[in-house]
């Protein structure tokens, strides 16, 4: 929402989509991908409306949401011949969910786009990270900006930890 106003307040007039489980969401998969209780999605519909209230309606007619598995859903916007300038990727935290998501995105990028991932390199974002071929995409690590408390001490045993973006850009060539 803040990156939609902030474009707006600078003339662009970007479009977004969005995908998540919002409503479908179970809980089973709650605690394996998520755990945060801030982060409990809404509804479609609710979320819809917010964006409306905050954003404004001109701004909400330029954004889409669809609800589904990401794995499920950048597979249709593969197969729609869709593109983006910037994609984030903050859904599943699972190493196989995010591998998915990023191996979708790198078809769903638009020459010269960025993709950003959030939460490295906690989950399985770090791994995923580590993994991205140096000869073809240029990966850099944000400066820490948050700290948060670790909702998966199962996996790991400390008690607070740094969350970095990641901005990955293609290689040229
Ligand atoms: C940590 S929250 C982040 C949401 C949003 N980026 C934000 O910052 O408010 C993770 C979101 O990913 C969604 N999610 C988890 N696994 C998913 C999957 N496999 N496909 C699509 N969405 C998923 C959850 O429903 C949840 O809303």
């Amino acid at each position: 929402m803040r990156m939609m106003a902030f474009a707006d307040c600078l003339g662009g007039k970007p479009r977004y989509v969005g995908v998540d489980l919002f409503g479908s969401l179970t809980e089973e998969l709650f605690v394996r991908e998520v755990r945060a209780k801030k982060k409990r999605p809404r509804t479609r519909a609710e979320t819809m409306d917010l964006l409306r209230e905050t954003l404004g309606e001109d701004i909400a007619l330029r954004m889409t949401l669809l609800e589904g598995f990401s794995r499920d859903v950048l597979a249709e916007l593969i197969n729609a011949k869709m593109q983006f300038d910037l994609i984030f990727i903050d859904g599943g935290h699972s190493y196989d969910v995010v591998r998915d998501d990023w191996e979708k995105s790198q078809q769903l990028l638009a020459p010269g786009g960025v993709i950003v991932f959030d939460d490295y390199p906690n989950y399985g974002v770090g791994r995923l990270v580590h993994e991205i071929d140096p000869n073809l995409w240029d990966a850099r690590v944000l400066e820490k900006t948050d700290r948060f408390q670790n909702i998966f001490r199962d996996l790991d045993p400390a008690p607070e930890l740094d969350f970095q973006l990641v901005q990955v850009l293609r290689r040229a060539g």
